[in-house]
């Protein structure tokens, strides 16, 4: 069969189709497979009790549940959910929102590829754009959203934390950074995925300073993020305004199953994700929003966050730690310090083995990790740094997680002889 160009920006060896398909392997493999690799959140009970609840109150509620399966709903999604979240953000964050504000998607991950093909490549005016994305490593999800010379995207500064040895971090490297009518949006994720990166306040109001003088949008990625499922380890402000679009997400919350999305913008923007849904999806699914709006209207979300989600992880976090100061704390190994996100972010400075070789030689002893390299999308230099990292997940079951490290430690020490 013939395909047409736009088959090309499929390839086997993109890193979302190998992670989702690695997900899809672990999931029904019978095998006693480590799945670090994927992004699946953790099943928190506490989490998962109030899901039920949620779904027991719709099945028990006159013909609620039939009501949301058994309708198409209007492109920006179920009027009741999106106005009950923007009371919540109005009221706890003084954001001066409407439900004009607001658009849900199916998953925010349908969002990306719309908001970047608006706001890159050709533009009326003849000119041509990119989207800027300011520091990498970044979420590999927006690869192949647009074609991948849309991208335009920065190297981090790596700054080394004196207080531990094994703490690294990156900063956004503003000096000669540029930001002009080359990009017609900047993007970045916060937490960020891979790292668990924060951008700082002041890193970010830097950024949508930038954003604002050239009348450009700032999009930020929420999924890990503020206000919800705020999974953060360290001190970060919520923000928004009519210049900064902001993608939310229910699937961190522990709702991936749902592919929920909530784009938070200004009514120009939230215009064009409507029409993206009708087009390409008719309208988004309900059932997700169905299930928040009770919690999001008795606020009970934000406590769920900060009170179940939030210890669930930092406690993931420093036992996954621990385990690796046990397993590998020998080796000339660093880690990027966790601020937030469900992700550790391994360097290997120097290591003998690439990360690649290493993906394949873990799957092939039933750990699945990511390769670092697929995190740099529209970085064109070549940086070494790239080949040294890996990405893993410590929201799996703790068990594989403990002995997934063990045989990743084995693994890299192999790449340090003596
Ligand atoms: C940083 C980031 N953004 C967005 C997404 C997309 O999430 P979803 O489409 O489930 O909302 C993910 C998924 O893992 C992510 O890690």
């Amino acid at each position: 069969m013939n395909f047409s160009s736009f088959s090309r920006i499929f390839s086997p060896d993109d890193g979302i189709l190998q992670l989702m398909e690695d997900l899809g392997e672990a999931l029904e493999s019978k095998s006693d497979t480590m799945m670090l690799g994927g992004g699946n959140p953790a099943f928190i009970p506490g989490m998962q009790a109030h899901f039920r609840q949620q779904m027991q109150a719709l099945l028990d509620t006159g013909n609620e549940f039939e009501s949301i399966v058994g309708n198409y709903g209007g492109p920006q999604g179920q009027q009741g959910f999106i106005d009950q979240l923007a009371e919540m953000l109005q009221q706890e964050y003084g954001w001066s929102i409407t439900r004009d504000n607001i658009a849900i998607c199916n998953g925010s991950q349908s969002s990306f590829s719309t908001l970047f093909q608006l706001f890159s490549g050709p533009f009326p005016d003849g000119s041509t754009k990119k989207i800027l994305l300011p520091i990498t490593p970044e979420y590999i999800g927006y690869n192949n959203t647009v074609d991948p010379s849309c991208f335009y995207s920065m190297k981090p500064e790596i700054q080394e934390l004196p207080d531990d040895d094994l703490f690294f971090k990156y900063n956004i490297q503003f000096r000669g950074m540029e930001i002009d009518e080359r990009y017609g949006a900047i993007c970045v994720s916060r937490p960020t995925n891979p790292t668990g990166n924060v951008v700082s306040d002041q890193e970010l109001a830097r950024l949508a300073e930038h954003a604002k003088a050239i009348d450009i949008p700032l999009i930020l990625d929420g999924a890990y993020g503020l206000p919800f499922p705020g999974i953060l380890f360290t001190d970060a402000t919520p923000i928004w305004n009519e210049n900064i679009i902001l993608c939310l997400s229910l699937s961190k919350l522990g709702l991936p199953g749902v592919r929920t999305g909530i784009v938070v913008a200004n009514h120009e923007v939230i215009d064009y994700v409507k029409y993206s849904n009708a087009v390409f999806s008719l309208s988004p699914g309900a059932v997700g929003p169905a299930l928040m709006t009770r919690l999001v209207k008795s606020r009970e979300l934000l406590g769920l966050c900060r009170n179940v989600i939030l210890p669930y992880y930092q406690d993931r976090v420093n036992r996954t730690i621990s385990l690796i100061r046990e397993t590998m704390g020998d080796l000339p190994i660093r880690i990027h310090k966790p601020e937030g996100g469900i992700f550790l972010w391994l360097w290997f400075p120097d290591c003998s083995i690439e990360n690649s070789d290493l993906y394949r030689r873990l799957k092939q002893r039933g750990v699945f990790v990511l390769s670092g390299h697929h995190f740099f999308p529209g970085l064109s230099e070549s940086w070494q740094h790239t080949r040294e990292c890996i990405r893993i997940s410590y929201a799996a079951d703790f068990d594989q997680v403990s002995r997934g490290m063990k045989i990743i430690a084995e693994e890299i020490r192999k790449g340090y002889p003596n």
